[in-house]
């Protein structure tokens, strides 16, 4: 049989693997072979958070890459030092410092590196709930399906339970009391769970798991590959619980895609630690600058009052539409935070990826979750298309 396409799509058998036929982007929209119009209500990936036309990050790489494409890890350059107190500031988190990656995974990657170099233990906690990337190790803390298969490294990860099922962190005690803290290196975990259903933890819960993690001399890596950079409507989500991690894990909306790109800030402490001890971590694109001009691009919109302010308007929107898509029969249940939206099916018989793109509709779905991301900068009447389309979908 001859093979349709010479490359890979990604997590799927390829033989059935959905597609969608580009011909360009626009605004905030995928512009179909055909000519269709289709709205990319996830974002893409999660990273297009300001749309797929922003001219200012565009200018702002072309600038670079007239100046300087290419840069050591080495080197230090006005807008690697620019940028990175920029990042800095946004992460409200005072002092600090960062480490440059291409990617999500390669940030939990990082940070796992040094919460076990640190700490000198081996074993990590994280939950099931989770997905961290797609790397060896991200994988071995990422809890959903994909870490099947690949002999990962997950004999050394500790599962604890769900915030609803351990809401006063009882078991979670006695899971690290019975392996014992002084094997326990870090416990990493999203603010929020994204993709695996949008899981919104009380602060009771948050705040629990930052005295759990204190008291036992446990490091805590937060990942905010997917909640950072505003999409819960705070710069990060940890900002909600006023968390105080040791290690926090960037990506995605860093760059709003137009660039790969991610970061892992450490606090001062662990900073202090690499001042005599080999860092032994480094990347040949570190520190890229296009990477660096598209998130100085960002940082400096998110941080625009006017920004703010739109985007209040559009999560007022977003949530009084939810509240109608709540009373569709076949829903039940709902979990937002920010632009950011599960929507829990009864019976997902009829609804797939492939049959959303035909409502005009690019959004993520997880067995019976509807997962909705939508850019920043959208319009009123864009989400007001996209809330029909999606009732259309789910009552079809
Ligand atoms: C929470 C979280 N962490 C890490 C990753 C991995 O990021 P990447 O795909 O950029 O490697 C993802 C990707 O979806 C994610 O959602």
């Amino acid at each position: 049989m001859k093979m349709e396409y010479d490359y890979y799509f990604t997590w799927t058998k390829q033989i059935i693997s959905p597609k969608l036929k580009v011909k360009s982007t626009k605004g905030n929209y995928f512009i179909l072979s055909g000519g269709e119009k289709v709205f990319d209500a996830i974002s893409t990936n999660f990273q297009a958070i300001l749309g797929h036309s922003n001219k200012k990050i565009t200018k702002s790489i072309q600038t670079q890459l007239n100046q300087m494409p290419i840069a050591s890890p080495k080197a230090i350059f006005d807008l690697k030092n620019e940028s990175t107190k920029l990042l800095i500031k946004f992460l409200k988190l005072k002092e600090g410092k960062i480490f440059y990656t291409i990617s999500g995974s390669e940030s939990v990657e990082n940070a796992l590196k040094l919460a076990r170099q640190i700490s000198g233990k081996k074993y990590i906690l994280a939950r099931k709930k989770s997905y961290h990337g797609a790397t060896l190790g991200a994988l071995s803390a990422t809890g959903d399906w994909r870490n099947e298969k690949h002999f990962s490294l997950s004999n050394y990860t500790i599962r604890i339970p769900e915030p609803e099922e351990d809401p006063s962190l009882e078991k979670t005690k006695k899971i690290i009391k019975n392996i014992g803290a002084t094997k326990l290196a870090c416990i990493i975990l999203e603010t929020i769970t994204a993709l695996n259903g949008v899981i919104v933890p009380q602060k009771k819960w948050w705040n629990g798991i930052q005295k759990l993690a204190k008291d036992n001399n446990i490091l805590l890596i937060i990942d905010e590959v997917t909640t950072g950079f505003y999409r819960t409507g705070t710069n990060f989500a940890f900002h909600k619980y006023k968390l105080k991690p040791d290690i926090v894990c960037m990506a995605k909306g860093i760059t709003a895609g137009y660039i790969p790109f991610g970061a892992v800030w450490t606090s001062k402490k662990i900073a202090r630690y690499y001042d005599k001890n080999i860092l032994s971590c480094g990347l040949t694109n570190y520190a890229h600058p296009l990477g660096l001009a598209a998130m100085n691009s960002v940082i400096k919109q998110l941080n625009n009052k006017n920004f703010k302010t739109s985007f209040k308007v559009l999560q007022d929107y977003f949530y009084n539409n939810l509240e109608k898509i709540k009373k569709l029969p076949n829903v039940k249940s709902i979990r937002s935070s920010g632009l950011l939206s599960a929507i829990e099916l009864n019976n997902v018989k009829n609804i797939n990826w492939q049959k959303a793109i035909n409502y005009g509709l690019h959004l993520a779905v997880n067995n019976n979750l509807i997962i909705l991301a939508p850019p920043f900068v959208v319009t009123k009447n864009d989400l007001k298309q996209m809330f029909l389309n999606l009732k259309k979908l789910i009552l079809d």
